[in-house]
C-alpha cells in the first residue's frame, strides 16, 4: 500500500526507541510522505533530552528512509496539522493501557479541527510493553538498551543518560 497523503506521526521522541521507529517506517510504506512531528515542550513541561538532541537521534536513526521530513513543533498539533494541510496523524497503539489516553487525544484533536482524522498502527509484538519513559529508567540505572533503541544511536542515549546517575 502507497497512498499519495501526506501524514503526521507526532510525539515527544524523549527519546526516540525501536518501537516509535517501527511505526514511522510502517508509516513511510503505507503513505507518500510523513512529517515527524517532535512536540517541542514549553519550559515547565520538562523533557529529558533538548529538542535538537530529540531531533538530531531522529535523523540518525531514519536515515535509510526518503520520504520522511523531522520537524519541531509547539502549540496544538491540529493547528500545526492545519498549518501544513495535513489531514491524518499516524500513532502506534501498544496495549490497552495506551487507549484511553489515545482516544482522548483523538477525539480532541478532532473536535479542534474536524478534517484531522487519527490512523492507529498495532504496535509490533516485540515493542508492546516499550516506552522512552521505561529506556530512561533502565538507562539511567545502568542497565543495558540494547533492543530498546537503534543500534546507531545506542551510545549516544546511554551517554547523555548515565550523565543523569
Ligand atoms: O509521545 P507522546 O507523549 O505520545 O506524544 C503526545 C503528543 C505530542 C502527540 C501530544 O501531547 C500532542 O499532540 N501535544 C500537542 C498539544 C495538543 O495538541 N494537545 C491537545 C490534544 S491532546
Amino acid at each position: 500500500m502507497n497512498l499519495e497523503t501526506t501524514v503526521i506521526c507526532p510525539g515527544s521522541f524523549d527519546p526516540v526507541t525501536l518501537g516509535h521507529i517501527d511505526i514511522i517506517s510502517r508509516a513511510s510504506k503505507m503513505f507518500s510522505h510523513v512529517i515527524v512531528a517532535v512536540l517541542s515542550n514549553p519550559a515547565k513541561e520538562k523533557s529529558s533530552f533538548s529538542i535538537d538532541e530529540r531531533i538530531n537521534l531522529l535523523v540518525k536513526s531514519t536515515k535509510n528512509l526518503d520520504n520522511i521530513e523531522i520537524v519541531s513543533f509547539d502549540g496544538l498539533l491540529a493547528e500545526y496539522a492545519k498549518e501544513r494541510k495535513v489531514t491524518a496523524i499516524v500513532k502506534g497503539l501498544r496495549a490497552v493501557s495506551d487507549f484511553e489516553y489515545e482516544f482522548q487525544m483523538s477525539l480532541t484533536n478532532k473536535k479542534l479541527n474536524p478534517d484531522l482524522e487519527t490512523i492507529f498502527l498495532t504496535a509490533e509484538a516485540n515493542y508492546m510493553y516499550l516506552s522512552s519513559s521505561m529506556v530512561k529508567q533502565v538507562a539511567s540505572l545502568g542497565g543495558d538498551i540494547k533492543g530498546f533503541v537503534p543500534d546507531c544511536v545506542l551510545d549516544e542515549i546511554v551517554e547523555r543518560l548515565s550523565t543523569n546517575r
